[in-house]
């Protein structure tokens, strides 16, 4: 967010208004101020190191260690970023087991 105009290669500057609305969002929902357990295990697992992406965490990395790496690039999942293809209730903050989609589900 401090660096709008260079983000991944995009220039995703935008009015400032709406750039603290979105800081503040992201503020306000972030991992720190998270009390769910992935949120917590995520946080410690960055080990103080500037990472940019959950799936470049070893949290991340070790809960996901047992998919087949193509299973990330199956049409119905595309990315590893696409963590709803795999966990239904995400966008609600819920991890629950049983409703992790079943990996051959994608094969
Ligand atoms: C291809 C499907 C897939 C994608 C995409 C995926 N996950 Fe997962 N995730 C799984 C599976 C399967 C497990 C359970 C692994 C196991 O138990 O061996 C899991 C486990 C987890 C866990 C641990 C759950 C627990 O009960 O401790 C977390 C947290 C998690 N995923 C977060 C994410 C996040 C955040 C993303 C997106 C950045 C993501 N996952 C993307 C399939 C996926």
């Amino acid at each position: 967010m401090g660096d709008l105009a260079n983000h991944f290669g995009d220039d995703a500057s935008l009015e400032p208004e709406d750039e603290k609305t979105i800081l503040d969002f992201l503020v306000q929902y972030s991992a720190e101020k998270s009390t769910k357990e992935a949120s917590y295990k995520i946080l410690k697992s960055q080990e103080n190191k500037d990472i940019i992406a959950i799936t470049q965490t070893t949290f991340w990395k070790n809960e996901h260690k047992s998919i087949p790496k193509e299973v990330f690039f199956k049409k119905d999942v595309k990315s590893k970023a696409n963590c709803k293809a795999c966990h239904s209730d995400i966008e609600k903050g819920l991890i629950e087991d049983d409703k992790i989609k079943n990996i051959s589900s994608f094969m």
